[in-house]
């Protein structure tokens, strides 16, 4: 059985070119046929595939020899930890996984859909009028505190700013390239070692130091919640940490303290940015197709409206997917498209083509909401992958999608938006996120204002 094709270029050009236009590059791959490999520096041989169908044999390895926690251990570790639902694989994953279900799931986080709103009224009504802005950095702040009361419960002014700005220096220093980027023994004896710990201009000694701050506050958080009870929560303690401390697995054991302080790190990071690039794409999108923008502003906010409006975040998460790829690692053989992959191996689903397969969703390119309405609808749905797929499907996806309904409703009731400069903006790869190269700029106006 053959190899599958490869680019034929050396590992550091393949990386510089997914980085620079990461569209392209993978369009090139896409070239050689709907199953090829790519070669990234420091990581093993990875086998791509193009359309729903071979996606779903890849998705398929989690329930056999697939790795979903040990390809992302290199990336996130230090950052989320060794215990977290992104890095860890086989069964303490399905504790950790059933564990969190109840939390996440789409009637628990319901309930979070109008302190979301208000959240984002707030904001909205600070935005600057008349004049350029980028969208996703204030999408950000959005998420985040929406992020923070779901996940930690606290609604305290104060206690929220201190603790969001240390969080937001942790996620950028350990999501960065000075951190990720290292070999992980390196990288770790930066971490760790006396001698590197005293060197304060190093980049990992600063993200060493606001770990060891976070994760102090959040122990102590815990020893709080342990003794007093959740702060805010009245009668119900329905944030994430609450139920996290109270959860028990079949065996009747609670999670470690460890084991809490690395799926809340777990869910700032998974959940907070990956939802406000979701959200700057949904606009970015929307200002350039004003006849989508029109239709959505005119249904009514319920029945037909809400289907309308579901159809939108679907498109624009097909058109412009946030996470680029679902790799896995494999410690067994598998074939795909007739291809043999080795263990030791990745596969990966590259969820920007399978959102662009002809055969699935004719003229690819356009944002047409519709195609989530219509006859076509079944077919689209069932290659429409911006949450992955498999046992690793996003833990979050059901508070994305209330968060995005939620935060789009609450735009478009406030403010009317045109695109800064007509041209689309290009994708490029940040971090781990396909986000828009200028952060989605736009002119905001009042509603009924004649300024747009
Ligand atoms: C629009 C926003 C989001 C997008 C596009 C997104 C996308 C994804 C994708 C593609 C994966 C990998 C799935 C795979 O490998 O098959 C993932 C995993 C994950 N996501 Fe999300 N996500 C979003 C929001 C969130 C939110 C809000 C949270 C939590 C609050 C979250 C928590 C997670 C977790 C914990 C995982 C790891 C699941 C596991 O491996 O078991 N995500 N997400």
């Amino acid at each position: 059985m053959p190899a599958p094709p490869g680019l034929r270029l050396p590992a550091p050009l393949q990386v510089a070119w997914l980085v620079a236009d990461p569209m392209r590059f993978f369009a090139a791959g896409r070239r050689l046929g709907p199953v090829f490999q790519i070669r990234l520096p420091g990581m093993p041989p990875e086998v791509c595939v193009a359309t729903a169908d071979l996606a779903e044999q890849v998705l398929a390895a989690d329930g056999s020899g697939g790795r979903a926690g040990a390809v992302r251990r290199g990336l996130l570790g230090p950052l989320v930890g060794e215990a977290s639902l992104l890095t860890l694989d086989e069964e303490p994953w399905w504790r950790h996984r059933r564990l969190l279900g109840p939390p996440l799931h789409g009637r628990a986080v319901a309930r979070w859909a109008e302190r979301a709103a208000e959240l984002a009224a707030a904001d909205i009504d600070r935005w600057p009028l008349g004049e350029p802005f980028a969208l996703r950095p204030r999408m950000e702040r959005i998420t985040l505190e929406v992020i923070m009361r779901v996940v930690f419960g606290i609604r305290d002014a104060g206690r929220l700013r201190r603790q969001r700005d240390r969080l937001l220096r942790l996620v950028a220093l350990g999501g960065g390239a000075a951190v990720v980027r290292l070999p992980p023994r390196p990288r770790e004896w930066l971490l760790t070692a006396p001698a590197a710990r005293r060197a304060g201009f190093l980049p990992t000694t600063r993200f060493a130091r606001i770990r060891a701050q976070v994760d102090a506050i959040l122990y102590d958080e815990m020893a709080r919640r342990r003794r007093d009870g959740a702060p805010d929560a009245g009668p119900a303690a329905d944030d994430v940490l609450s139920q996290l401390l109270a959860a028990r697995d079949e065996a009747g054991r609670p999670l470690t303290d460890r084991e809490v302080r690395d799926e809340l790190i777990t869910l700032l990071v998974a959940g907070h940015e990956t939802t406000a690039t979701a959200l700057a794409w949904t606009f970015e999108r929307l200002v350039r197709t004003p006849p989508v923008l029109e239709r959505l502003r005119e249904e009514p906010a319920d029945g037909d409206g809400r289907a309308y409006l579901d159809a939108v975040i679907k498109e624009s998460l097909r058109v412009r997917p946030v996470v680029p790829a679902t790799p896995r690692l494999l410690t067994e053989p598998m074939t795909v498209g007739g291809h043999r992959v080795p263990a030791g191996w990745c596969v990966a689903a590259v969820i920007p083509l399978v959102h662009t397969d002809p055969d699935v969703f004719p003229d690819p390119g356009e944002f047409r909401p519709e195609r989530f309405l219509g006859p076509e609808a079944a077919k689209a749905n069932r290659a429409w992958l911006p949450f992955g797929g498999g046992r690793r499907y996003c833990a979050g996806a059901q508070l994305a999608l209330l968060e995005m309904r939620t935060i789009v409703a609450e735009v478009l009731r406030r403010v009317e938006l045109r695109p800064a400069d007509p041209a689309p903006e290009r994708v490029r790869l940040r971090a781990v996120s396909l986000v828009p190269a200028r952060s989605a700029r736009v002119v905001a106006a009042r509603r009924g204002s004649a300024a747009v």
